[in-house]
């Protein structure tokens, strides 16, 4: 196995190739014999350093167009479109160049991460590995850099040798962010890396999060259905709902003046950090978000919306430009309709 960067396989990476582009990304799962649609054409891009928050109900598609980046997602499942990681296609590379991203060009913390700790191994022991083995340093010198990592992470170095049952769920999680950021990514995607930890905590580790980011040019993809937490954590924003993004633009701004109503309902259901009962349904958003399966015409939040025209539940929905850096796909975001010009 070489060393090389993430992307140097025979490609040109300049300053202008964005870290990672997502054009048109499906993912499909089948069940019982029916196709279950549950990504339907995202597209996205992130440069060096972009913190990109993904918001939206349970079942809106997050944690599979997540899974999907680096072929992670469960097999059977059908994905089609692209991922650009520094021009690389990912659905199309080879295993071997894959793994090569997984650690140490794209790493992933994932809902249930402290289960993922080894139990008869010292947290600096599982620190140190992916560290020799990708980077090809001495113990000593990975022991080094993994002590420090800990540190910055808040684990002193008097602890480091303890195993993961003599430390808290917060700790745990933080040796977790320890271990994603060890073979220093250029992008860290992390699926609901807090939602089973106390608010306090969750807040503390997104900052720490974001802090290891501004200092070292770090993308991260953050996917919680806390969108004030991640207005706090993230520059941008994009609302999923049923597999697609619906509004996507700089996070304070998405939040303070949403065009879509479904991030206004999703906006003005949690206005403080960490509400517990984000994890419920938004308080006033009758439903559910429609059944992947359901093929619709229409927007497929028509049925929920309290601003619905008739032309929702038979015209084409796209995501339209919205202002600047901005974008939604509601009709009501239209020039034509009254929205922003
Ligand atoms: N392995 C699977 N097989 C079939 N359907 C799945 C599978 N995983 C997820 N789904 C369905 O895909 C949709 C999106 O799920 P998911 O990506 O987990 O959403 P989120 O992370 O936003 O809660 C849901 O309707 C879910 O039931
Ligand atoms: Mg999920």
């Amino acid at each position: 196995m070489t060393t090389e960067a993430p992307g140097a396989a025979g490609k040109t990476t300049t300053e202008d190739t964005p870290l990672l582009e997502v054009r048109d990304l499906h993912v499909t799962y089948r069940q019982g014999g029916n196709d279950v649609p549950a990504v339907r054409g995202v597209d996205f891009t992130l440069a060096p350093g972009d913190t990109l928050g993904i918001a939206g109900e349970s079942g809106c598609g997050k944690s599979t167009m997540a899974l999907s980046l680096l072929r992670l997602q469960d097999r059977g499942a059908r994905v089609e479109g692209e991922v650009l990681f520094r021009g690389e296609n990912l659905l199309t590379t080879a295993w071997s160049r894959l793994r090569a991203v997984r650690w140490a060009g794209a790493s992933v913390v994932f809902q249930g991460a402290m289960s993922a700790l080894n139990p008869v191994r010292t947290v600096l022991d599982q620190i140190v590995e992916p560290i020799v083995l990708h980077d090809k340093v001495r113990v000593s010198e990975a022991e080094r850099r993994a002590t420090e990592l800990l540190d910055s992470v808040g684990i002193p170095a008097r602890r480091v040798r303890g195993y993961p049952h003599e430390f808290s769920g917060g700790q745990r999680q933080r040796v977790m962010i320890a271990m994603a950021l060890a073979c220093r990514p250029d992008l860290i995607i992390a699926d609901e890396p807090t939602t089973a930890l106390d608010v306090m905590v969750q807040a503390q580790i997104l900052e720490l999060l974001a802090e290891s980011v501004r200092e070292s040019r770090i993308a991260v993809m953050m996917i919680t259905h806390d969108l004030s937490l991640l207005a706090h954590t993230c520059d941008r924003l994009a609302v999923m709902y049923a597999g697609r993004i619906v509004e996507l633009g700089p996070s304070r701004q998405v939040l303070q003046a949403p065009e879509h109503p479904y991030t206004r309902a999703l906006s003005r259901a949690f206005p403080t950090i960490g509400d517990p009962a984000s994890r419920r349904a938004p308080a006033g958003l009758a439903g559910d978000p429609p059944r992947p399966s359901r093929t619709s015409v229409g927007c497929d939040f028509a049925d929920r919306c309290p601003d619905v025209l008739p032309v929702c539940r038979t015209g084409e929905m796209q995501l339209w430009p919205a202002g600047p850096g901005r974008s939604a796909a509601c009709v009501r975001a239209l020039p034509d309709q009254g929205g922003t010009p």
